[in-house]
């Protein structure tokens, strides 16, 4: 008897599903604009497509999942539209914190935390205690995020443990770093997707997408939903990692 997450993969013609997959959910902006309303209106439509495809993910057995939620250089949007995320994201917490609870997912948010307001921090960290043993995905919300921001913070860290003499420089390699980002202890996205049909990396996980396979999705964020990551997981699914080899190695 194929367990309930392989018979929802079997129904999605999936084998497989990916370790890690990353969301730049991109186009709410868009997608309100098309239809004559605010920016704001785009934001709430999107939280609903956050919804279907965190339960979606969890349903195929997506062990990690990561969602693009405010870049550190989204504080220089207008702060009605700041104010309205940050609102959405608490609204997030408290409506869904039972639906993690209930399907064992885990809540950590990545990114600089001292820049998100304190509401919206509490909301998060409350989840985030409340979680913290939930074992099959881990859902990542990466909030006042940047890659570079996570790369500086990383080396000042190196150079602090260096300077207290916690860090030989010599034992300076990628798992000294990687332990040190925001993401430590997860593993690299395999596939990143990106909505709106946009080709931009945007300050998005710099490091650990070395190696990620990208999907672009041409339909605006609102507009993505369960069907659409059961495509870009299949179209994964058809691509041939090499990892800098000749041919890709064997799993
Ligand atoms: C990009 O669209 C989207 C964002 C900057 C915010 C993403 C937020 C959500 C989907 C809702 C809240 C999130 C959670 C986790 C509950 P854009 O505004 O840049 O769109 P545009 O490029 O069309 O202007």
């Amino acid at each position: 008897m194929p367990t309930e997450e392989e018979q929802h993969r079997l129904n999605a013609g999936l084998a497989e599903v990916p370790r890690h997959v990353a969301v730049i959910m991109d186009g709410n902006g868009r997608w309100a604009a098309q239809r004559g309303k605010p920016r704001t209106w785009g934001h709430q439509e999107g939280a609903r497509a956050v919804r279907a495809v965190v339960t979606r993910a969890r349903e195929l057995g997506v062990p990690w999942l990561t969602l693009y939620a405010f870049s550190a250089q989204n504080w220089r949007r207008p702060a009605d539209e700041i104010n309205a995320l940050m609102a959405l994201l608490i609204e997030f917490c408290q409506k869904e914190r039972q639906l993690m609870m209930d399907k064992d997912i885990r809540l950590r948010v990545i990114g600089q935390r001292d820049r998100i307001p304190a509401p919206a921090r509490f909301a998060a960290e409350t989840v985030e205690r409340a979680t913290r043993d939930n074992r099959a995905m881990t859902l990542q919300i990466a909030l006042s995020y940047g890659g570079r921001e996570e790369l500086v913070s990383a080396a000042r860290q190196l150079v602090a443990d260096a300077l207290a003499g916690r860090i030989d420089p010599e034992d300076v390699d990628e798992s000294a770093l990687s332990a040190r980002l925001w993401t430590a202890g997860a593993p690299d996205p395999d596939l990143v997707i990106r909505t709106s049909g946009e080709l931009r990396v945007s300050n998005f996980l710099l490091w650990q997408i070395a190696y990620a396979e990208f999907v672009v999705d041409p339909r605006l964020w609102p507009d993505f939903g369960a069907a659409d990551l059961d495509e870009a997981l299949r179209t994964f699914a058809a691509r041939e990692r090499r990892f800098g080899a000749v041919r890709a190695p064997v799993r």
